[in-house]
């Protein structure tokens, strides 16, 4: 299949691949999603088979507007209201409960569904004129680091999908935060642009799913089921080490053996002279750090490195999503220094 490479002129070329049953890369805020019309099932299927997806891992419908969630949504609770007003259009997905009208390939047999209305405004216009709720995962071929440009979404998917439309290197970097509102208290499953401390200001107490800090092992069930596989790895294993930047970066620097790469913050670059490098951004800089992190790891599968150490930011704020990310490559092998 030849891929179309389409801009913010051809968006209704765009939107018609979407209403013709295709796939299409498609810009957002967080990063590029590989989207179909999330009502066809067998556009839907193809997702699946683009990205090598395992079937049980759910899909996100992105719409226009909260006014589309009673579409495919059932028992909305206020919060959900009270959420979108604030954070939509933005980096935020709700579970909710779904109805019968989302297709079961959608949602994985779930009676559940994720709802994300996307703030990119390329995004928003294709989804207006495409006149449906589309499903949209990460554009990466399943188990690699998600594309935050349109190049390194057609790295995985060029000659898989009908078209894909640039619009630029993605404002936030990392996927939307997840939040479970059919729960009590609601619960992030997956931290991403809007923070916890964010979601606790709006909605009191909310729950931290365990898949977000910790491995899960064989037979555990996390409520967001793409969070358990081994998810955002470079060909090379990962290790993590957490602490003081300036003490994170010295370990690494004594540990350092040749054919290791770094993944470090910028003021520590000069640590590591002829060595294969990718620079987070400055250590005080998150929201450049989370922008940075998927093209690091990315950049090394380019690379004979045997290792790769990676500095990380502490938990606060969009750090929190930034070193999940961090952690899931590393398959939570982390040091604390
Ligand atoms: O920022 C984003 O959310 C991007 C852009 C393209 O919008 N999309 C994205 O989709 O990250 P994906 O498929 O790569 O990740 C969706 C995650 C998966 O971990 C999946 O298991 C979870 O959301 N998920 C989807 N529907 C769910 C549901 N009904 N219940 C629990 N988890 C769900
Ligand atoms: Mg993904």
């Amino acid at each position: 299949m030849n891929t179309l490479r389409l801009t913010g002129r051809d968006l209704d070329t765009a939107a018609d691949i979407l209403r013709r049953g295709g796939l299409l890369g498609i810009p957002t805020e967080t990063v590029y999603g590989l989207g179909a019309n999330g009502l066809d099932p067998a556009a839907v299927e193809h997702i699946f088979e683009a990205k090598g997806r395992p079937q049980d891992n759910p899909l996100i419908l992105h719409i226009p507007s909260a006014q589309w969630l009673p579409r495919y949504c059932e028992d909305i609770p206020p919060a959900a209201y009270l959420l979108a007003e604030q954070f939509w259009p933005g980096p935020l997905t709700m579970i909710l409960r779904r109805r019968d009208l989302v297709p079961d390939v959608v949602t994985a047999g779930l009676d559940t569904v994720g709802m994300r209305c996307p703030a990119h405004p390329l995004c928003r216009e294709i989804i207006h004129r495409a006149g449906v709720p589309v499903a949209a995962p990460s554009g990466n071929t399943s188990g690699r680091p998600s594309p935050t440009t349109a190049a390194a979404m057609l790295e995985d998917m060029d000659g898989k999908i009908d078209g894909i439309v640039d619009g630029g290197p993605c404002a936030v970097g990392v996927e939307s935060t997840i939040v479970d509102l059919t729960v009590t208290p609601p619960r992030l499953l997956r931290p991403g642009g809007v923070t916890l401390e964010q979601l606790r200001a709006a909605l009191g107490e909310v729950a931290v799913d365990s898949a977000v800090t910790r491995l899960m092992g064989a037979g555990e069930h996390p409520r967001a089921p793409g969070m358990k596989y081994r998810h955002y790895a470079p060909k090379a294993p990962v290790t993590v080490v957490k602490g003081p930047p300036a003490a994170a970066a010295e370990y690494i620097r004594a540990h350092l053996e040749p054919g290791d790469g770094v993944i470090c913050f910028d003021e520590y670059a000069p640590l590591f002279p002829g060595c294969p490098l990718e620079q987070l951004g400055p250590s005080t800089d998150v929201p450049e750090q989370a922008r940075r992190v998927f093209e690091a790891l990315r950049w090394f599968d380019g690379t004979r490195v045997k290792r790769i150490w990676a500095q990380c930011p502490d938990d606060e704020g969009i750090g929190l999503a930034v070193a999940n990310r961090l952690n899931k490559a590393a398959g939570f092998h982390i040091i604390q220094v």
